[in-house]
């Protein structure tokens, strides 16, 4: 299973988000080690876990911090981080179905997912993201 490498494309240069934004990384490439060698919805349930624990504490840390440095498009933010949410609350929905296909589908769309917001979301607000 190919693995998604950090590089300094990825990098806001705001310590704390850039730390959080790894820790994402590091989250789905555990994921993608665990497909194939375990029950999928096993794999599933431990992903969904961990990716809804942290993408909360994540997101909650981005908004307070455009929330505090006034940007103009904090709301907006908020919006696509709320969606994202909303998506893998309803995955759990396929957790009792899913298979191998499915957890490979999930695994690049949640590459693609992480580095596009990365890259075209929070890279242009990073002036607004500093501590
Ligand atoms: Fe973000």
């Amino acid at each position: 299973m190919s693995l998604v490498e950090w590089d300094d494309s990825l990098a806001i240069g705001v310590k704390l988000i850039d730390k959080q934004h790894k820790e994402l990384f590091r989250i789905i490439n555990s994921f993608s080690e665990r497909i194939g060698k375990e029950d999928p919805s096993f794999t599933l349930k431990v992903t969904l876990d961990s990716l809804k624990s942290y993408a909360h504490y994540h997101f909650t840390t981005e908004e307070k911090l455009l929330q505090k440095n006034r940007c103009p498009l904090h709301f907006r933010h908020q919006g696509m981080h709320a969606a994202f949410a909303g998506l893998v609350a309803k995955l759990e929905e396929r957790q009792d179905s899913i298979d191998r296909k499915g957890l490979l589908e999930l695994q690049a769309f949640l590459v693609d997912w992480l580095t596009t917001h990365i890259k075209k979301q929070d890279m242009p607000l990073r002036a607004y993201f500093a501590p």
